[in-house]
């Protein structure tokens, strides 16, 4: 089963930004962890500041891949680009986040992308990535 993490702009900062809100592990730290628990699966990593190459890399995966995992960080509140892509790739999209953007300002309620997601998962930590890679496998 070949599955993607593609997480967008500052989330290569996770353990070093902000660490009140989004933990001090590192990204890499997790994925290798999370990698290990699940030797059956091809599982990939993929980061990116930029709002173009994030729409690159789900185009480029998006229907050939079993699932991708996406974290749009900031863009998920802003981006129709990448709200496109996600609607027009046929590999189901699980939207996540590491904070409960809920209980966070009111820009943050609002995503482009669940609309077109197969589902949403907020506010677990680490964790929630590792929730919707469940969803892929149950
Ligand atoms: C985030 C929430 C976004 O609002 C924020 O811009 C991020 C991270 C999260 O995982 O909690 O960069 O997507």
């Amino acid at each position: 089963m070949n599955i993607i993490i593609i997480n967008g702009p500052n989330l290569n900062l996770l353990g070093k930004r902000e660490t009140n809100i989004y933990g001090d592990l590192s990204f890499q730290e997790f994925f290798e962890q999370l990698s290990e628990k699940h030797p059956s699966l091809n599982l990939e990593y993929y980061q990116s500041n930029i709002e173009g190459e994030l729409i690159s890399k789900l185009q480029e995966v998006g229907f050939t891949y079993d699932g991708i995992i996406l974290n749009a960080a900031a863009y998920t509140h802003t981006s129709v680009g990448i709200a496109d892509a996600v609607a027009g790739i046929t590999t189901p999209v699980i939207e996540v986040h590491i904070s409960n953007t809920y209980s966070r300002e009111s820009f943050r309620h609002v995503s482009y992308l669940a609309p077109n997601a197969k589902g949403v998962i907020v506010g677990f930590g680490l964790q929630s990535y590792e929730l919707a890679l469940q969803s892929f496998l149950s």
